[in-house]
Formats: structure tokens, C-alpha cells, sequence
């Protein structure tokens, strides 16, 4: 059985209190999620402080949203993989479309913040997904093979099984549009298939792959449902607590 996950990313969202009581608020609706579905908060580095007791007290593990692509010295305003595994944080999301475009992030730095990450114990929630102009030209599956290809394919087999790979489509994120329930199976059944080239089919079965992209209460079900998809990664719904959980809810 693979694991089910339902992670939120906060993105640049709340302040430390508000995130502090976002949180509370996802804890104390907590007991509705079904046993066996991990919750995750992707929060801002100014947040993984304030938020560590709370979350391991209620049992949701947190991820940071980037790291550095150093180790540490002189990097003026970066924050190292070492300096988030220290506040308790388990995972970090890496490679989002949102820090490929706005921030230049490409395989070569992607690559060196996985395998900080994984040196200081972090596993990475590593994101994929085409832009509408390459789906519109049939050019999703080329796309999200090379994402996978340049980054993943060099990890060893021991730290391949501790990652998670988020499909994001950039044109369904935060634009109210998803994935059918059938489009996602048919990348997210691809995506596992590029991963067995590589890591054989066993371990690939194992990955957890989940849909990010305008995913809500409303759509979750329908989305989780098929057989490839393993939870989601949340953006704007996972900013109410209610939202979030109504998604944990959906499988
Ligand atoms: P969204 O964002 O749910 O707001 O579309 C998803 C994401 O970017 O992770």
C-alpha cells in the first residue's frame, strides 16, 4: 500500500501567529481525517519555529518550501537545508514551478538542493508539471520526463524511496482550473512508468505522486480516486483549515 499524503503549501501566506492558529485550526479538525493519511504544512521559513510544537503535538509533519543550494557561508539572505532540518522540519518542497519561473531554479541548482536536503534528512516533496502552452502542443509528457530525468534519476535507490513527486500542471495553479480526474491519472500513470525505468517497478509503485492544482474540497474526491493519484498538494485551500481537512477528508 502506498502512502497518502495531503500537503499544504502556504507559499508566501500569514504571518508566524496567523500561520500558529491556521495550524490549530487543522489540528483540531485533525480527528475527521481518515487513519493512514498523512497531513503536511508547507510553511515559511519565518513560520517553522513557531509552528514545530504545535504540529508534532497534533501529529502533521512540516516542510519548508525551498532551501538553499549551498551548504552555508556567505549567501545573503538564503536558508540552508541544515538550518530547517534543526527546527524539526521533515520535508522541503523543491523544484515548484513558482520558483522555476520566478527564481530561476533549473535542474543544475535543483539537484544541488536534493542532495542537501537529503544530507541533512529532509525528504523532498520534488515538483513537476508543464505550462499550457507545452500541454497545448502535446509536449506535457517530454516535459515532465526531463524534470524527472535530470533531477530524480540521480538520486541513489536508498533516497529515491524516501521522495515524494508532486504533479503540478502551472496552468492549473491558483487559476480555478484542475486536471480532470483523467488527465492526472494519465501523467501521474506516466510519471510512475519514467520512474520504473529507472528504479524498477517496485520501488516506483511505492512513490507517492500527488496532484497540486487548484485542488479543493469540491474536486478532491473525484482527483484521489484514481489509482495513480496518492493525495495532493494544496496551495490557496490549504490556507483554511476547514478546506484542508474537507480535502484530507476526500479519500
Ligand atoms: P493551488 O496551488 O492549490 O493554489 O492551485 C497549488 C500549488 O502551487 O502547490
Amino acid at each position: 500500500m502506498r502512502r497518502k499524503i495531503v500537503a499544504g503549501n502556504w507559499k508566501m501566506n500569514t504571518t508566524p501567529a496567523e500561520g500558529v492558529e491556521l495550524l490549530k485550526g487543522v489540528a483540531a479538525l485533525k480527528g475527521e481525517v481518515p487513519a493512514g493519511v498523512e497531513l503536511i504544512v508547507g510553511v515559511p521559513f519565518t513560520h517553522l519555529c513557531c509552528v514545530k510544537d504545535e504540529a508534532a503535538k497534533a501529529g502533521i509533519a512540516v516542510s519548508a518550501q525551498n532551501c538553499a543550494d549551498h551548504e552555508s557561508g556567505a549567501y545573503t539572505g538564503e536558508v540552508s537545508a541544515r538550518m530547517i532540518a534543526s527546527l524539526g522540519a521533515k520535508y522541503v518542497i523543491l523544484g515548484h514551478s513558482e520558483r522555476r519561473e520566478y527564481y530561476g531554479e533549473t535542474s543544475r541548482t535543483l539537484n544541488a538542493k536534493m542532495a542537501l536536503a537529503y544530507e541533512h534528512g529532509l525528504a523532498p516533496i520534488y515538483c513537476v508539471g508543464e505550462k499550457l502552452d507545452e500541454r497545448e502542443a502535446n509536449k506535457h509528457f517530454d516535459v515532465v520526463r526531463a524534470q524527472i530525468e535530470e533531477v530524480v534519476f540521480n538520486l541513489t535507490p536508498e533516497q529515491f524511496g524516501k521522495a515524494v513527486i508532486a504533479y503540478e500542471p502551472v496552468w492549473a495553479i491558483g487559476t480555478g482550473k484542475t486536471a480532470t480526474a483523467e488527465q492526472a491519472q494519465e501523467i501521474h500513470a506516466f510519471i510512475r512508468q519514467v520512474l520504473a525505468e529507472k528504479f524498477g517497478k517496485e520501488a516506483a509503485e511505492q512513490t507517492p505522486i500527488l496532484y497540486g492544482g487548484s485542488c479543493k474540497p469540491s474536486n478532491a474526491a473525484e482527483i484521489f480516486g484514481k489509482a495513480d493519484v496518492d493525495g495532493g498538494l494544496i496551495g490557496g485551500a490549504s490556507l483554511v483549515a476547514a478546506d484542508f481537512v474537507a480535502i484530507a477528508k476526500a479519500f
